[in-house]
């Protein structure tokens, strides 16, 4: 793992919007993109340049069961409201929140990761070590599956609904394996809540508890981390 030390996420998202232009000019056409607070620097920094994804697929790693494209919790309308309405992509995937059948859902959307091998993957990271919506406990082989979200990521997320009970239960979310199988990951973190999890996907054991620890064993990852989020990486 590369791991890159910023001041801030501002900082972080020049250097997370480096590794999207430096994997454009090398001709990645397939980018795996992912939602929360986190990324939202990169996608700033993306929105503010000339780079141009009119040729390339967007694939985002998950969303929220029972949440259409039109609610504004929904990560469709994030992702079009802090990218797609700016720099669109010639095919933008999401997981459909309001599918009737979740298996043809979740087999429709592993078909289209098969046939749009992702280049770049970026992602978050939960408190708790979840990587899309890979709960704890979840296969490094996994596919594509409805997840019941933890409690604990419930209460996380429950700062973007005006209360905890509106937070859905469910979400679709892009599998561990698929995920390993990107060319290159970029990791980025803020924020001291972040370090202990941060310490332990670097340093710690690689287990289903921690599912990010899996990133271990990937060739190609770039973690951006501002000196919060690092900070325990040092003893
Ligand atoms: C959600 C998303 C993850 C994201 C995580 C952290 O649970 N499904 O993809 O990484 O939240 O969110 P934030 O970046 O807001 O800390």
């Amino acid at each position: 793992m590369k791991i890159i030390v910023v001041k801030d996420s501002i900082e972080g998202g020049r250097e997370g919007f480096k590794v999207f232009k430096e994997a454009l000019d090398n001709g990645a056409k397939v980018f795996g993109l992912a939602t929360g607070s986190t990324p939202e620097t990169t996608y700033a920094q993306i929105v503010d340049s000339d780079l141009d994804f009119s040729k390339c697929t967007s694939i985002n790693l998950d969303e929220y069961v029972g949440l259409g494209a039109n609610d504004p919790q929904s990560y469709h309308y994030f992702m079009n409201q802090h990218l797609f309405s700016k720099k669109p992509f010639a095919h933008s995937y999401l997981p459909d929140g309001l599918a009737k059948n979740a298996k043809k859902e979740t087999a429709r959307y592993d078909a289209l990761i098969e046939k749009n091998p992702i280049d770049l993957q970026l992602l978050g990271i939960g408190q708790n070590g979840h990587i899309g919506f890979n709960e704890p406990g979840s296969s490094f082989d996994g596919k594509t599956q409805k997840i019941r979200l933890t409690e604990s990521t419930i209460e996380a997320n429950s700062r973007f609904f005006e209360n905890e009970d509106q937070v859905p239960k469910y979400a679709y979310s892009m599998g561990i394996g698929s995920i390993m199988k990107a060319k290159k990951i970029l990791l980025e973190a803020y924020g001291p809540a972040k370090a202990e999890v941060i310490r332990k996907m670097v340093k710690g054991p690689i287990t289903e508890d921690v599912p990010a620890s899996i990133l271990q064993r990937h060739q190609d990852v770039v973690v951006i981390a501002d000196e919060a989020a690092a900070a325990l990486l040092r003893s």
